[in-house]
């Protein structure tokens, strides 16, 4: 794609020390990955949130490893800078190490992402290190797991209490010490993520966590207010997507009820000719379908 320089896990480990927020964003295809790398995020998670917003379950419990690797794919195509990290998906990772190594070595050969991420803390912090030390940069998931959310008893705000506070900064520093190279802090008050973040070395991402950590990230799909009906305290609409998708679909449905779409500029006559060089689509592509 182009010489575009794709961003490292070194540059985005630096950022911490230069006081530069990193910016990520979820994505499950190639045209949302280039929408967002063009966009400027530095970092495109395939999370495995596409379990609730692409497959509409209720929770990211169903998805599966090959879920990941497929959506990665798509991702990978459409990147040209962002690195691209992917959710190692429920029970994918905390059978074994060598599970984790098995399922990460797939996610990395076949799905083509740059790094995996995890969730959990103290009890994985021996797999995050094997991992780290077979290669592959690992990134930390601690405050809100949700695939813990039976255990936890719904999605809920993590590190209210006095001890939840200090199991949560202990699960930050064994992740972080086991090689990790950034964690992503979800659904905390915002005096925890900062501690957390003043605690480890490596850059801190949150979600629901405040105005502290290094760097922020959301689910592209409710940043773009396509689902109205999700809203968190913590989420902010850049846009409002489906009013405008509802809104298009309906004028479409109009316009071809009414035979007023295709119109003649839609249209192709024997006496228009052959299409010039490039074809239907402007480029090499002369196929005529999607
Ligand atoms: O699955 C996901 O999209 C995530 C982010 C919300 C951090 O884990």
């Amino acid at each position: 794609m182009g010489t575009t320089k794709k961003i490292t896990v070194p540059q985005l480990l630096s950022r911490k020390h230069k006081g530069r927020k990193i910016v990520m964003v979820t994505a499950y295809d190639a045209t949302f990955a280039r929408l967002v790398d063009q966009g400027g995020a530095d970092m495109v998670l395939v999370g495995d949130s596409l379990g609730m917003v692409v497959q509409g379950h209720d929770n990211t419990l169903p998805v599966t490893l090959d879920d990941i690797v497929y959506h990665c794919r798509a991702v990978s195509r459409g990147l040209a800078r962002a690195h691209l990290c992917a959710d190692m998906p429920f029970m994918s990772y905390k059978i074994s190490a060598e599970q984790a190594l098995a399922s990460a070595a797939r996610v990395v050969q076949d799905g083509r992402a740059e790094s995996v991420k995890l969730e959990g803390g103290v009890e994985i912090a021996e797999t995050v290190s094997r991992l780290v030390r077979a290669g592959i940069p690992v990134v930390g998931h601690v405050g809100l797991t949700p695939q813990s959310v039976h255990a936890l008893g719904g999605f809920r705000m993590q590190g209210r209490t006095g001890f939840d506070r200090e199991r949560l900064i202990e699960d930050a520093r064994a992740v972080a010490d086991a090689g990790a190279f950034c964690l992503v802090l979800e659904s905390m008050p915002l005096e925890l993520a900062q501690a957390i973040t003043d605690e480890v070395s490596v850059p801190t991402i949150g979600i629901g966590a405040g105005p502290h950590c290094d760097g922020q990230v959301l689910v592209i799909y409710d940043l773009l207010g396509l689902d109205e009906s999700f809203s968190p305290r913590f989420l902010k609409r850049y846009a409002h997507l489906g009013a405008s998708v509802r809104e298009a679909v309906a004028s479409y449905a109009d316009e071809v009820r009414r035979s007023a779409f295709p119109g003649p500029e839609h249209s192709t006559s024997v006496a228009d000719g052959e299409p010039g060089d490039g074809g239907l689509y402007g480029g090499a592509n002369k196929d005529v379908s999607h």
